[in-house]
């Protein structure tokens, strides 16, 4: 009768299985030999979290100045996030998306109508009426996946002449006029095939090649390069407005509105990635909430905080691109689960709580203040412009080899961070941090730079 509650505190307790669990050397040891090694990681397991704290197999605590690389917005082991995944595997986990369930379209209608609040997608802060659509999916690069097929899509109905097939993705069609996609240097869009091929970085391509073909790279901020980079021949053009793994670069306004009208000149669909800058992270709902309309999107892409750790992803676009996609041009056995559209729509009621957002902005503007005295302190080190805006900040470093340094020093002394393309070092904490946490980063990062 009572599954749900039991759940959810045995969830809480996990320290109780702990006791019987196998020693941190013996993890360690099943990792290498049965894990795939493709990731280099610290030795040590971590077993447990509250808010922004985790605790590894050995109880040593550490402050997630990462928040499991932009994704915890509301803490680790949040109990309206544990009590929601409890009492919704309790009723329905997953049914395939052969049937309706009651929570994707309830969190497909709380992201349209929050962006007609908030602004985006074309909509100024206040609009109302329905006028955008959602695809659920389980990550990141499927959300841009699913973006770029929706262009092909759209574009192969509107403006192709031949028969240009979505499965264009797997490097099949080439013959069309209108099949060209742009992205940007140090964008990072994911690591499937169609995204990767979007994800300019040489040490994630380069042994993946060949890839999707068709893809032409831009430079963020160039505005003379624009109308020689998307031409008659784009159908598409992804860009992050704030770049998170490429080093915190945010795009300037009157480039996006210039790259905005261009894709209008040529007929190409504007894709925003807003995977790891959109949902509250700026204190807005998207990055771009804030700038004109006029350089809005037609397809915003997110997924990391959406379920604050439990997998989804979603593409959200303008009704004029969704009305062209029909049954069966596109699908996934997982996405749009009861379980994940629950906990979305529990995490999404609570970011977009006016006073939650009043909290991130006063805890940005802290965050901000006390970044600045790094570059004062250590001005032939690091850069004099913090990097990004809101919860997504920068710290660029004059010697490329610093970053990685002050990172490993950080998580020492008990703080998690990352680096960010090839001089920073980025802070995506969870949403909910306080101004305790932020004194504790910055001393920390002040004491690992001295010790560089
Ligand atoms: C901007 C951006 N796009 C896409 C992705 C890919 O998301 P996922 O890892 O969920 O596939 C990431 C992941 O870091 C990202 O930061």
């Amino acid at each position: 009768m009572h599954r749900a509650p039991r759940l959810a505190t045995r969830l809480r307790n996990g320290s109780r299985a702990m006791a019987t669990a196998p020693k941190t050397p013996q993890l360690l040891g099943l990792s290498s030999k049965y894990l795939l090694p493709v990731y280099a990681r610290p030795d040590f397991v971590l077993s447990h979290g509250e808010g922004s704290y985790v605790y590894d197999t050995e109880g040593r605590r550490y402050l997630d100045f990462s928040a499991g690389i932009a994704v915890n917005a509301l803490g680790h082991a949040d109990p309206g996030v544990v009590q929601t995944i409890a009492e919704q595997a309790g009723k329905l986990l997953h049914t395939s998306n052969v049937y309706h369930n009651k929570w994707a379209p309830r969190l497909a209608e709380l992201l349209v109508t929050l962006t007609q609040r908030d602004g985006g997608l074309g909509f100024s802060p206040g609009t109302s009426g329905a006028t955008a659509k959602v695809f659920f999916s389980n990550s990141g690069t499927e959300a841009n996946e699913g973006a770029l097929i929706s262009c092909f899509f759209v574009l192969q109905i509107t403006w192709c002449t031949g028969a240009l097939k979505i499965a264009r993705k797997v490097g099949k069609d080439r013959g069309t006029d209108k099949s060209r996609i742009v992205c940007f240097e140090n964008g990072f869009h994911g690591r499937s095939m169609g995204s990767l091929s979007v994800t300019t970085n040489p040490k994630y391509q380069a042994p993946f090649q060949p890839l999707v073909p068709g893809v032409d790279v831009g430079v963020v901020n160039d505005i003379k390069a624009l109308d020689s980079l998307v031409t008659d021949a784009t159908c598409a053009v992804i860009i992050e407005p704030i770049q998170g793994e490429g080093g915190v670069n945010a795009a300037n306004t009157e480039w996006l509105v210039a790259l905005r009208r261009r894709c209008d000149e040529v007929g190409a669909v504007l894709i925003f990635d807003e995977i790891q800058c959109g949902l509250y992270r700026t204190g807005q709902l998207w990055a771009h909430s804030s700038l004109p309309v006029e350089c809005h999107p037609d397809v915003v892409t997110m997924a990391k905080p959406l379920a604050n750790g439990y997998p989804i992803g979603a593409v959200l676009m303008r009704d004029s691109i969704a009305e062209t996609m029909t049954a069966g041009s596109h699908g996934t056995t997982f996405g749009g689960s009861p379980l994940a559209c629950a906990v979305g729509h529990h995490v999404l009621s609570r970011l977009s709580d006016p006073q939650m957002m009043a909290q991130i902005n006063a805890t940005s503007v802290y965050l901000e203040e006390r970044l600045t005295e790094l570059p004062k302190k250590f001005p032939g080190i690091i850069e004099a412009k913090i990097r990004g805006r809101g919860l997504i900040r920068g710290l660029g470093f004059l010697d490329s080899t610093q970053p990685g340094s002050v990172v490993e020093k950080a998580r020492s002394r008990g703080v998690f961070l990352l680096t960010a393309g090839k001089n920073a070092v980025r802070l995506v904490p969870s949403l909910n941090v306080g101004r305790v946490e932020v004194d504790t980063v910055i001393e920390t990062l002040s004491e690992s730079i001295e010790e560089l």
